[in-house]
């Protein structure tokens, strides 16, 4: 049976069922973090070691400033008002993706990382202002000023993901079946689950079938 060690999840579907239930886009994103919250527990009942979540990418600067500024506000309740029984769950919270955003959400990100950087149960990796082909060219970039040898190892050095092991699964909710520029190196032998459900929807017994049924695949990579 496979060890289940990292579970990366692009939370897809807040909008469709906010419009669907609500009449408000952002409603569903507030329902988003309610499904946040769960999957986070469950993570740690299975005592998987490392979460990433897609919360922001590079891209959804193009969606209404509303919709971003109401992101961002989410952003700041779940960090300000959660930090502290997150850090007494010994939850580590690291960011993925540029922290150049406003200075306030840069403060806060900082504050985040530092009181939880001992923890070590389970660490949740929030992706922001994240892309991956950003990510690898920034890499490439790196290794080419400092004069380093172009290597997997050397590349590896300069992602955001920098010594955390490639995920063992993806999960996209939403019923879309495509990886939006997510940890594109990272993915490259992760089993990947496309679950019809909304995020807002998906809960505890839809990521147990998930686990379950990543257990018993047989993983070659590469080999046979
Ligand atoms: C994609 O759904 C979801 C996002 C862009 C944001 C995800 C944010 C949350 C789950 C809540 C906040 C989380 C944290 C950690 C603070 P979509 O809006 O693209 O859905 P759609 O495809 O139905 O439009």
């Amino acid at each position: 049976m496979n060890h289940l060690n990292h579970v990366a999840i692009i939370m897809d579907g807040n909008g469709r069922w906010g419009i669907k239930y609500k009449k408000s886009r952002n409603a569903g994103h507030r329902a988003g973090l309610d499904t946040v919250e769960k999957i986070i527990k469950h993570s740690i009942k299975k005592k998987i070691k490392y979460l990433t979540l897609f919360a922001f990418s590079t891209e959804n600067w193009k969606r209404p400033k509303s919709e971003i500024n109401y992101l961002f506000k989410l952003l700041e309740f779940f960090i300000s008002e959660k930090i502290d029984e997150l850090n007494k769950e010994n939850i580590k919270i690291k960011i993925i993706g540029s922290k150049n955003l406003n200075k306030k959400i840069f403060k806060l990100l900082n504050y985040a990382e530092k009181k939880t950087e001992n923890n070590n149960k389970i660490q949740v990796n929030l992706a922001l202002n994240y892309g991956s082909r950003n990510e690898i060219i920034t890499s490439i970039k790196k290794i080419i000023k400092n004069k380093i040898r172009v290597n997997e190892k050397n590349f590896e050095k300069f992602l955001f993901t920098k010594n955390i092991p490639d995920p063992d699964i993806l999960i996209r909710t939403g019923n879309k079946n495509r990886l939006s520029n997510f940890l594109l190196w990272q993915l490259s032998y992760s089993e990947i689950f496309f679950e019809k459900k909304l995020w807002p929807d998906f809960n505890e017994k839809d990521f147990e079938i998930i686990i379950k049924k990543f257990k018993r695949i047989k993983r070659n990579f590469g080999s046979i």
